[in-house]
Formats: C-alpha cells, structure tokens, sequence
C-alpha cells in the first residue's frame, strides 16, 4: 500500500441541508457542492470543499468533508445516526493509483475488504476496509480521479 492523498473526511448527519448550515455559517465554507443521491448506496451525499492551505490562496482542492444522509430502507447509515443521533465523523478516504492493486494488497494482509470495488461519489471505484482492522477507523480507498475528471 502507498499512502495517497487524504480525499475527504465521511460524516454522516440526520439532515445535509442542516449541516450545510453549520459549515456555511460557523466553518465559513465558501464552496459546498449540490446534494446528490447514490441509490446504489442507499444515501444522499453533498461535498464541502476546504481549500489547499489557510490563506485560501492555494485553490479548493484541499480534503473535501463528505456529508452523508441516509436515503429511506438505508440500514447502516441509519444504525450509525441511531447511536449517534447528532451525527459525527463515519470514516475517511485515502486515494490510490490502482484500486485493484490495493485491494489485492490490503487482502495480502488480511485486512477485510467489505465487498467488490464499486463507483464511489467522485465516479471512481472505490472500497471500504473494515474498521477492526483498521484501527478502528472505517476507511474508504478511492481510486484517484484522472486528470481533469470530478
Ligand atoms: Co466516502
């Protein structure tokens, strides 16, 4: 595994248009994206972009937060906000160049991989490895978007 650039932050919230308030209103985000639905995944998604360095001046393409509501018949999405009914932090997101060498690689390892790579909010494919093997964090490994891509 080479570790790749921290792509965003997963937190998931009983309401996206509250939380879009609070990263609005108290964060000062200046560049949240529209909400969009994932049905595959069974939740409603919407990027709030950080930018590059403290001054701004380095552009928006710092690590993204990546609110997460859950759609109706959603169940793990709906388990997490059940026992943390504010919402909170759900997992993070590491890019790699190959997503297939890095599942192969996690599984070497015996790290499990929950499920196949599949297309993931940024349209690239991506997997979850679970947390107990991670340390305890639920971490999401995304293939890298090729250049000029979203
Ligand atoms: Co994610």
């Amino acid at each position: 595994m080479k570790l790749g650039r921290l792509n965003h932050i997963g937190v998931a919230t009983p309401s996206i248009a509250d939380s879009v308030a609070f990263y609005r209103d108290v964060m000062g985000a200046t560049h949240i994206h529209d909400p969009f639905d994932l049905p595959e995944q069974g939740v409603k998604v919407c990027f709030v972009d950080t930018p590059t360095d403290s001054s701004g001046l380095g552009g928006m393409n710092g690590t993204q937060i990546e609110l997460i509501e859950p759609l109706p018949g959603n169940t793990s999405i709906a388990a997490f906000l059940e026992r943390n009914p504010q919402g909170g932090q759900h997992h993070l997101c590491y890019e790699v160049p190959d997503i297939h060498v890095a599942k192969a690689e996690f599984e070497a390892l015996g790290k499990r991989v929950l499920g196949e790579p599949r297309i993931g909010a940024h349209g690239t494919l991506i997997f979850f490895v679970h947390p107990r093997d991670m340390g305890g964090v639920l971490t999401e490994i995304m293939e890298t978007p090729k250049e000029g891509a979203h």
